[in-house]
């Protein structure tokens, strides 16, 4: 089984859309869609309108998402043995969560906010702040017309599959990280995890993304390089802005004093180990090993470059006036917010017109203007892939744009009959089974969910 996922090559293939076409791949290959009776283009719709909320950032873009959504799917359903353990309801707030996990990031953590008495951090009393927005973010996007993706679903169904996407969304929230560890090794050590009974099962569903959360690591060399380059760009934003507002810069955060190999080889050892063990007690399958192996090698390549700063790509600060914007376009005080999300939920819309309130779509976001990226080239030899060259432009149905598209294939149009041939390209490399498999090999989620599986 290939296990490899390049997210930035499906980017290429989808103009910028990585997000959107995995998400409805996905939903169509495990054949949720079908099964709860979801409309194709409200799907459509949503998911669009999710991708086109993740910001132009350096690492919390929809490749990000894509790439954890991915992760998810391998980590929980490439194993089908693994995957019949799943309800349907489960498998589709796995994905949903998965793509919605970090939308509207703003490049700062819940420190920043928290320590700048941000709005937000108001708003949620300092408490997961990031991932409540992002789970509140994907509901506000819902009540978009034509984008409520549960609109069908019966009360009890919507509301389940709420809990569970929210669970999945603040498990993100580091704050909680040996939490989660401890409660899943308690477990195991007691050999009490019981995949039959639901708890257990949304304890598995949290520590799957917190998992495909922190994968960077886990990927080949060059892909973790890749990643853990972007994280540091975002982070040395983070640290030029606590500079410019006098607060203290936080750890790792100092584009002058920061040792990256140093900071790798912490994260890994401190956070990336512990979480990847206790799941590799938890479900052993070859792609847990991989990442097991990995995570080693991308170790020993840290250590080989701790005192070789020539191996390391140079990072340019970005102009002033764009640490000095606000993070959120759309923030007021915290009444403001609650007020725009009441007016949201009556009218059944945005709420407010007002052009200035909203993101540009496509052109990035507050700290991002004119559509270009917010930093400077980082160096001659670390090439950051533009992500949104062609924002939002539909690709014609015929995928003429694309000579990758162009050509049908019969297997895997099969699996998903809706996305037709335009995904042709996109299926082959996202699949975790083989196209040649497809159709013998499909991870089977024969399970119903008994207490609120209304779909026809
Ligand atoms: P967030 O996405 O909020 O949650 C997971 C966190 O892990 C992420 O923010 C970063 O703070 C951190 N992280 C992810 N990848 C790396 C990395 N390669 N190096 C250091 N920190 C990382």
């Amino acid at each position: 089984m290939d296990f490899e996922f390049d997210v930035f090559r499906l980017g290429e293939l989808t103009h910028g859309q990585p997000l959107y076409y995995l998400s409805m791949h996905l939903l169509q290959y495990y054949g949720l869609i079908e099964h709860f009776n979801i409309d194709v283009d409200v799907a459509k719709a949503f998911f669009r309108e999710v991708e086109a909320n993740y910001r132009n950032l350096s690492y919390h873009n929809s490749y990000h998402a894509a790439d954890v959504l991915q992760t998810v799917n391998l980590l929980l359903l490439s194993d089908p043995q693994m995957a019949q353990n799943f309800t349907k309801l489960e498998i589709l707030a796995a994905c949903i969560a998965s793509a919605v996990h970090d939308v509207d990031h703003p490049g700062v953590n819940n420190n920043y906010l928290i320590q700048s008495s941000h709005p937000l951090a108001i708003l949620y009393n300092d408490l997961s702040v990031l991932e409540y927005h992002h789970a509140s973010k994907a509901f506000e996007i819902m009540q978009k017309p034509g984008t409520n993706i549960f609109a069908k679903f019966p009360n009890d169904q919507k509301r389940e599959i709420r809990k569970q996407m929210i669970n999945m969304v603040v498990a993100t929230d580091m704050s909680q990280h040996f939490t989660y560890i401890n409660k899943l090794k308690s477990k195991i050590s007691a050999a009490a995890l019981k995949l039959q009974e639901a708890p257990d099962r949304a304890l598995v569903l949290d520590m799957a993304i917190k998992c495909a959360d922190l994968n960077n690591p886990a990927k080949s060399l060059e892909a973790c390089k890749l990643w853990a380059f972007r994280i540091m760009e975002e982070f040395f934003q983070q640290g030029d802005r606590e500079r410019l507002n006098g607060l203290n810069v936080s750890m790792f955060m100092d584009r002058k004093e920061t040792n990256i190999p140093k900071c790798q080889i912490g994260f890994i050892d401190i956070l990336v180990t512990p979480l990847f063990e206790s799941w590799s007690q938890c479900i052993a399958t070859d792609f847990t090993r991989l990442c097991m192996k990995n995570i080693a090698l991308n170790r020993s390549h840290w250590e080989s470059i701790l005192d070789k700063p020539d191996a390391i790509p140079t990072f340019h600060p970005p102009d002033a006036h764009i640490l000095e914007q606000e993070l959120f376009a759309t923030t007021g005080s915290p009444a403001t917010l609650k007020k725009k999300l009441i007016s949201m939920q009556k009218t059944g819309g945005s709420g407010d017109t007002s052009p200035d309130t909203f993101r540009q779509r496509g052109k990035g976001n507050s700290l991002n203007t004119k559509g270009k990226s917010p930093v400077g080239p980082i160096s001659k030899n670390f090439q950051k892939p533009s992500l949104r060259s062609e924002p939002s432009r539909p690709i014609p149905e015929d995928g003429s744009r694309n000579t990758l598209f162009a050509k049908p294939d019969n297997k895997q149009s099969a699996v998903t009959p809706r996305m037709g041939r335009r995904t042709s390209g996109v299926v082959e490399m996202i699949n975790p089974i083989k196209a040649s498999a497809l159709g013998r090999n499909l991870p089977e989620l024969p399970k119903s969910d008994s207490s609120s599986d209304g779909a026809p």
